[in-house]
């Protein structure tokens, strides 16, 4: 990866931010885009302080706009993409029955719209370099959680996307890889959406007991490196999906109940 070219969006916190220390310790020209942009400048800094060539680009990747004005910063600065890290993402937790349809839109705005804005956009020079599009998708892209509607289609729809897309670009040297981290420590619950869409404020599970952001970013790296098709991670996660193939009605109960003993769980 040294003296490649890698767009990271979401890199203000999290796995996102990880993956920008991660390659850019490893020589790699990274960069960052988020919503936040002080925060984004402040980890910029922080980047360039490591002897990393780095750029902010502040912005939001469900505007397509956006994501047009991140790729051709890009390219003005850098010239290349190697590779796209379609990393952005929002969840929520509602029951459908209670969600409003504009939090459903969000969803999908950001993890979907904003995947496929990006790599709409990055692919004529991903081509060119034959490099590399990731999505970061979920466990929950292979095996749905309740009072999680929003995110779990969200995520089935980037493995979609992800799977279609791959078998076009596989005869031209284009590599797609789908990310399913399993739970790590991060932002993201703490900042989902409730029915009404406010943020929840804190996260309902233990994130003491997760893998760390770093550590996720690591095996990215190393399946990036790799060329690797899928990367589905911890123990749980790999168990999630292998039992969700052979036994999808028990993992029915199973995953219901899991996710019935989460703090102030919104099942009836
Ligand atoms: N943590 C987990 O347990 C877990 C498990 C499976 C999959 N994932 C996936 O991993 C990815 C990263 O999540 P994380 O856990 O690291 O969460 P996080 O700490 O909340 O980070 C999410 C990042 O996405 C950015 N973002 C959110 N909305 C955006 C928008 N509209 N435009 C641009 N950037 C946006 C945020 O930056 P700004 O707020 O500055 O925009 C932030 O940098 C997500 O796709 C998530 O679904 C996470």
């Amino acid at each position: 990866m040294k003296d490649k070219v890698v767009i990271i969006t979401g890199a203000t916190s999290g796995i996102g931010k990880a993956l920008a220390f991660e390659f850019g310790r490893k020589g790699s020209s990274v960069v960052i885009t988020g919503r936040r942009s002080e925060l984004l400048a402040s980890i910029e800094q922080e980047l360039k302080e490591q002897g990393v060539a780095v750029l902010a680009i502040p912005g939001d990747v469900s505007k397509d706009e956006d994501t047009v004005a991140i790729i051709e910063k890009t390219i003005q600065q850098f010239g290349q993409i190697d590779v796209l890290i379609n990393n952005a993402g929002i969840s929520m937790r509602a029951l459908f029955e209670d969600v409003q349809l504009d939090v459903f839109r969000k969803v999908m705005d950001v993890n979907f719209f904003g995947t496929i804005h990006c790599t709409k956009h990055a692919l004529p020079y991903i081509l060119q370099s034959k490099g590399s599009i990731v999505g970061i998708s979920s466990i929950n892209g292979k095996r749905a959680t309740p009072a999680r509607t929003a995110y779990s289609a969200s995520k089935y729809a980037m493995e979609g996307f992800l799977e279609a897309l791959r078998m076009e670009v596989m005869k031209r040297g284009v590599h797609v890889l789908s990310v399913c981290p399993g739970f790590t420590t991060s932002n993201i619950r703490n900042v989902a959406l409730t029915a009404d869409g406010h943020p929840q404020g804190e996260s309902p599970r233990d994130e003491s007991k997760m893998m760390s952001a770093e550590e996720t970013a690591e095996h990215i790296y190393q399946a990036v490196v790799k060329r690797k098709r899928d990367l589905v991670l911890t123990t749980q996660g790999k168990l999630a999906v292998w039992l969700t193939k052979l036994f999808p009605v028990l993992m029915d109960k199973i995953t219901y109940y899991v996710m019935s003993k989460e703090e102030d769980s919104p099942f009836k």
